[in-house]
C-alpha cells in the first residue's frame, strides 16, 4: 500500500511516502532558525511556518518518491498530541487533501508513531516490548502488545527529558534544540563533575520528573558565577546528561522485569542520544534483555513514522471521519 504520511504537530514539517514498510521518501523543514532565539518553540510561529512549509514539503515528498497524488492509497497525518495550532495545519491539509482527491485519510496519535518508529529500520523487535518515549514533550514508558496495542505504564509529572535538555542548554548559551548541543559538550566531560539529584520518586514508581534536576543545574550555574567561578560547560553537561540517562534507564528496565518483558525499545528526539543508547545497550546486555532502537533521523518527528502506523491504525479501525478534530493530549492506553 502507497501511504503518504504528514507531521506537524510542533516546529517541523514533515511529509513521507511509504509503500509496505520501505521508505520511498522522507522530507522535513526543521524551524529551529526561527524559535532558536527563544530558546524553545513559539506556538503562533510555529503554526505560521507550518503553513508555508506543509505544500512545498509533500510535494517534494511525492516527486523525490517519484509518485504521484492519484496513486497514493491512504493519507495519514498526526492528530495529536502537540501544540494544537500546528497540528491543525497538517491535519486540516490532509483532509482537504484526502477529500478533494477522493483518498481515505487516517488521523494517527504522534505517540503511536514514534512507540513503531523502530520498525523502520532493517531489525524489528518482536511483541511485546517496553518502549521508553522521549522528546521534547513527553517522557513515557509504554507495554506495546501489538501495532494497535500499547499500554502507558509511566509518564512525566512535570518536564519531558528533552524539555530538561532544552532549558538547561538555554541555562549554558546553547542554541535551540539544546539537546544535541548539550550531548555534544557533553563529550569531553566528567559525568561525576557534579553529583545532580536523580527523582526517583515513590518504590516502584514508573513516573519520571525533571524539574528538580533543571533546578539544580541552575543553582550550581549561579553559585558558580556569584563566586566567579569559571563554569566548566562539559562538565556541567555531561553530569546533567548522566543525572537525565541513569533515571530513563533504570525505570524502564525495571518496568521490563514488573511486567516480565525481555525486550526494550526506545523513540522520540531524546533517544538519539548517545550516551543514552549506550547505557541502554550496557545494562541490557547484563540484564538478558534484548535492545532496539530507531536510526537517528528516525528518532525525531518524521513523516516515515506517521505513515507507519497510519497504516496499522487504519487496518485496525478504518477510516477517519473528515469532520474529525486534533487532539493535544495522547489517546493512547
Ligand atoms: O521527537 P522530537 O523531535 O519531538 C519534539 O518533542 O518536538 O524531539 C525533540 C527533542 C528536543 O527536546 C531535543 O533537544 C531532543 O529531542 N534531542 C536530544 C538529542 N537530539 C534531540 N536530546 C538529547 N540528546 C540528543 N542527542
Amino acid at each position: 500500500m502507497l501511504i503518504l504520511g504528514i507531521e506537524s504537530s510542533c516546529d517541523d514539517t514533515a511529509a513521507a511516502v511509504l509503500e509496505d514498510n520501505k521508505i520511498l521518501s522522507n522530507v522535513l523543514t526543521s524551524q529551529d532558525a526561527i524559535h532558536t532565539k527563544f530558546g524553545g518553540v513559539v506556538p503562533e510561529l510555529a503554526s505560521r511556518k507550518h503553513l508555508q512549509s506543509i505544500n512545498p514539503v509533500v510535494e517534494t515528498a511525492l516527486s523525490q518518491a517519484g509518485v504521484k497524488l492519484q496513486e497514493i492509497e491512504l493519507i495519514a497525518a498526526t492528530q495529536g498530541p502537540g501544540l494544537t495550532g500546528s497540528l491543525l495545519v497538517g491535519f486540516s491539509y490532509s483532509k482537504a487533501l484526502s477529500y478533494i482527491s477522493n483518498i481515505p485519510f487516517v488521523g494517527v496519535d504522534h505517540m503511536a508513531g514514534h512507540i513503531l518508529s523502530v520498525f523502520l529500520s532493517e531489525k524489528h523487535p518482536p511483541f511485546p516490548y517496553i518502549a521508553l518515549i522521549v522528546s521534547g514533550g513527553t517522557s513515557s514508558i509504554y507495554l506495546a502488545t501489538g501495532f494497535n496495542s500499547f499500554k502507558i505504564l509511566g509518564r512525566t509529572r512535570d518536564d519531558a527529558a528533552g524539555e530538561a535538555f532544552d532549558k538547561v542548554a538555554k541555562l549554558l548559551g546553547l542554541p535551540y534544540p539544546g539537546g544535541p548541543h548539550v550531548a555534544k559538550e557533553a563529550e569531553g566531560g566528567d559525568p561525576e563533575f557534579v553529583k545532580f539529584p536523580r527523582a526517583w520518586l515513590e518504590e516502584n514508581s514508573l513516573d519520571f520528573s525533571f524539574s528538580g534536576l533543571k533546578t539544580s543545574v541552575l543553582n550550581h550555574v549561579n553559585q558558580q558565577t556569584l563566586k566567579n567561578i569559571d563554569l566548566k560547560y562539559a562538565d556541567i553537561s555531561a553530569s546533567f546528561q548522566e543525572a537525565v540517562v541513569d533515571v530513563l534507564v533504570e525505570k524502564t528496565i525495571s518496568a521490563a522485569k514488573v511486567n516480565n518483558i525481555g525486550t526494550l525499545v526506545v523513540g522520540g528526539g531524546v533517544s538519539a542520544n548517545r550516551r543514552l543508547r549506550e547505557m541502554f545497550a550496557n545494562k541490557c546486555e547484563k540484564e538478558h534483555l534484548s535492545f532496539y532502537a530507531p536510526k537517528p533521523e528516525y528518532c525525531t518527528d518524521n513523516g516515515a513514522m506517521i505513515a507507519l502506523a497510519g497504516y496499522h491504525t487504519f487496518m485496525h479501525q478504518g477510516a477517519t471521519a473528515l469532520d474529525q478534530d486534533v487532539f493535544s493530549r495522547s489517546q493512547l492506553g
